[in-house]
């Protein structure tokens, strides 16, 4: 087969690198210089199992079949199925998903090959395929949610927890065609998980074919419901640390049982990163003459836990002279490589609309200011010019000065 994908980030190269294991594939990004590291064998992302595959391809060690392009004829012309992962930011003035790239992806991919299979992989409202196949009068357009983890990106689709496809039920036609894009997934997947036992005593990767609304609704609830946990366990921190009790003694005696299970408990500043800030409030949007109470007071509860940890952290330094609220780090969780919508950034903003100076330490970063806040590099002096450092995870880097870091990271983990 011959595969396009449309952008090069977490979702497009991740999924690029996982079907040319056994097809070709052609990556496209509008922007040069990922191409360019991405042509020399080096990964744009910080992503373990994407930088072992692109230099085992360079070295011809474990040889793919990917190339990355920003000549949209080079990438797009008479391809069987193009895959779209461009962004979808969250619009704040329209209140929905901003989804120009995805169009102007299909109409690139278009161009040249008018008769390819699209399957959008980005995350977008419920019912844009639909709607999109009309407006566009398209039959060929399919969606695939996408469950990745940011920094697992290609280890989750070797060993995906579902492959969903989204095709109209009444088109034989799409039906097949999302079925064989689901086998062009689970072929790349790693070969053990062909023989995976699943808790409803399913063999193999769970597939599901579904109409396209309800591929789009089950990545929308999937991630609402991962927000509402974190929610839910912050709130539940937020609660303890008010009356003085012990938040790790009530979330281990909470998870015990079975049924709420352990892990996403660990307390934090907020539900952060790309996705579940955006796609909370997309869903609540697209609720829209439903009724609701849950979906918007998992988006509401976002900003109360953040104005309590700001609150918790000024009420610490309120006899300081002249006090400097240490960030350390504006990452979403620890090891990872970007700091997309991160909870700090709301609570570091709390700080400076309460005049209080905030001094950043992130590494990452390559300019010594951020937003008009001054970034450090150098965790000597971090440490010492801070009366109290705010880390929404820990780290064993701030051992030595313990006593004056404020984070809810009670177990240490993501
Ligand atoms: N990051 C995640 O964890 C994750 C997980 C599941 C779903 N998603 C969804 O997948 C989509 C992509 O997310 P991401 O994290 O990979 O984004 P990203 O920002 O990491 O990557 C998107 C890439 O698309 C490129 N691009 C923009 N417009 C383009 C165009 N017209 N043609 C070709 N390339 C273009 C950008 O240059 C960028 O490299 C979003 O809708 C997101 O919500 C993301």
């Amino acid at each position: 087969m011959r595969i396009a994908v449309a952008g090069t980030g977490y979702v497009g190269l991740s999924v690029a690198l996982l079907l040319s294991q056994h097809n070709e594939v052609h990556a496209l990004d509008i922007v040069p210089e990922k191409v360019e590291l991405l042509n020399s064998g080096k990964s744009p992302i910080v992503d373990p199992v994407i930088t072992d595959f692109l230099e085992k391809n360079a070295s011809g060690e474990r040889p793919l079949d990917f190339h990355a392009t920003i000549d949209a004829q080079e990438a797009y012309t008479d391809v069987d199925f193009a895959v779209i992962a461009t962004p979808t930011n969250y619009d704040e003035k329209k209140n929905y998903f901003d989804t120009s790239s995805v169009e102007a992806a299909i109409v690139a991919v278009r161009q040249y090959s008018p008769h390819a299979w699209i399957v959008i992989k980005s995350t977008i409202p419920v019912g844009y395929t639909q709607q999109l196949r009309e407006n566009l009068d398209d039959d060929y357009i399919l969606f695939s949610p996408e469950f990745l983890r940011e920094g697992h990106a290609l280890y989750d689709n070797l060993h995906p927890s579902r492959i969903v496809v989204g095709a109209p039920q009444n088109d034989a036609e799409s039906v097949e065609a999302a079925h064989q894009f689901a086998s062009l997934l689970a072929e790349g997947a790693d070969p053990s998980e062909a023989s995976r036992i699943n808790h409803d005593g399913s063999t193999g990767i769970p597939t599901l074919v579904v109409g396209t609304t309800e591929a789009e609704a089950i990545k929308l609830f999937a991630n609402t419901y991962l927000a509402l946990r974190v929610a839910y366990f912050n709130e539940l921190d937020t609660y303890a640390e008010s009356r003085g009790l012990n938040t790790r003694e009530i979330i281990d005696g909470v998870c015990f049982d079975p049924r709420i299970g352990d892990g996403y408990n660990n307390p934090s500043f907020g539900y952060g990163g790309y996705c579940l800030p955006k796609d909370t409030k997309q869903l609540l949007a697209n609720y829209n003459q439903v009724p609701q109470n849950l979906i918007e007071a998992i988006v509401d509860a976002n900003r109360t836990r953040k104005e309590f940890v700001a609150s918790e952290v000024m009420e610490r330094i309120k006899d300081v002279q002249n006090p400097v609220i240490g960030i350390y780090r504006l990452t979403m969780k620890s090891g990872s490589d970007n700091f997309r919508q991160s909870a700090i950034q709301d609570v570091m903003r709390q700080f400076k609309a309460n005049g209080i100076p905030v001094l950043i330490y992130e590494p990452t970063l390559d300019k010594l200011d951020f937003q008009g806040s001054e970034v450090t590099h150098d965790l000597s002096e971090f440490k010492a010019r801070t009366s109290i450092i705010v880390a929404n995870r820990w780290d064993n880097n701030l051992a030595n000065v313990g006593g004056k870091v404020y984070t809810r990271d009670l177990f240490c983990r993501d």
